[in-house]
């Protein structure tokens, strides 16, 4: 089974947790995508989505899923995303596609956070894929200096604009061994709207799409 196949199986294996009736929060990037192809299947039995993206919201009214805005929707039941690397205990780097300012918000809305992914992303220690940081543009060479007095080593993501309208520093050399508190510590750096670590609020599920099947960890 090649990395999509994966992706797909853990997909659908997401729909498990989708409670008739209620609105869900959906992620961005491929596997969140697979995700939504297979909401599409039960679209009649939801209230409503939140998207974390315009991407991710075109996509779902593509399929003729109602997509609502998160001040009329309230608590959302699940919420549904990918991630770029994951530990054992849940903690993730997210934002290699851009969204992690739209995912941290309805991640944090949800009361479950089922994340998604085929088992190359599980981890260790998270810091191997270069951690995404969403910076308001006129705090970019600041930030970035900040991070190089870190260790580690910022690259500025070219040619890119959030949908807020801010920029993306990818932050490289990190080993990020204490997720929580290094989490807080960022967000403390003015002119960072949000960090890509998810461990103040990490997954509450992870799904795992492996060779031998999904695996569940908790
Ligand atoms: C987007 C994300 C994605 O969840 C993350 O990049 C994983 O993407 P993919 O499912 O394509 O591997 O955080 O901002």
């Amino acid at each position: 089974m090649d990395q999509n196949e994966l992706k797909k199986q853990v997909a659908k294996a997401a729909l498990e947790y989708v409670e008739v009736g209620t609105i869900v929060g959906v992620g961005t990037g491929s596997t969140a995508n697979y995700f939504i192809d297979a909401l599409a299947d039960i679209k009649g039995k939801l209230e409503g989505t939140v998207a974390s993206s315009v991407a991710s919201a075109d996509r779902l009214r593509g399929h003729g899923i109602p997509v609502m805005d998160l001040n009329a929707a309230g608590e959302l039941s699940i919420y549904v995303d990918g991630a770029d690397e994951s530990t054992k205990h849940l903690h993730l780097i997210k934002g290699g596609g851009g969204a992690l300012t739209r995912e941290k918000i309805v991640a944090g809305a949800a009361k479950k956070f089922i994340c998604i992914a085929d088992e190359s992303k599980l981890v260790d220690v998270l810091g191997a894929f270069p951690l995404p940081i969403e910076v308001i543009p006129m705090a970019r060479s600041f930030v970035a200096r900040e991070m190089t007095k870190r260790g580690g080593t910022p690259v500025l993501r070219e040619n890119f604009t959030t949908d807020n309208g801010n920029l993306i520093l990818d932050i490289h050399n990190l080993k990020i061994m204490d997720p929580v508190s290094l989490e807080h510590e960022l967000n403390d750096i003015p002119g960072i709207v949000t960090v890509g670590i998810f461990a103040i609020r990490p997954a509450d599920v992870l799904l795992l799409g492996t060779k031998d099947g999904v695996k569940t960890l908790t």
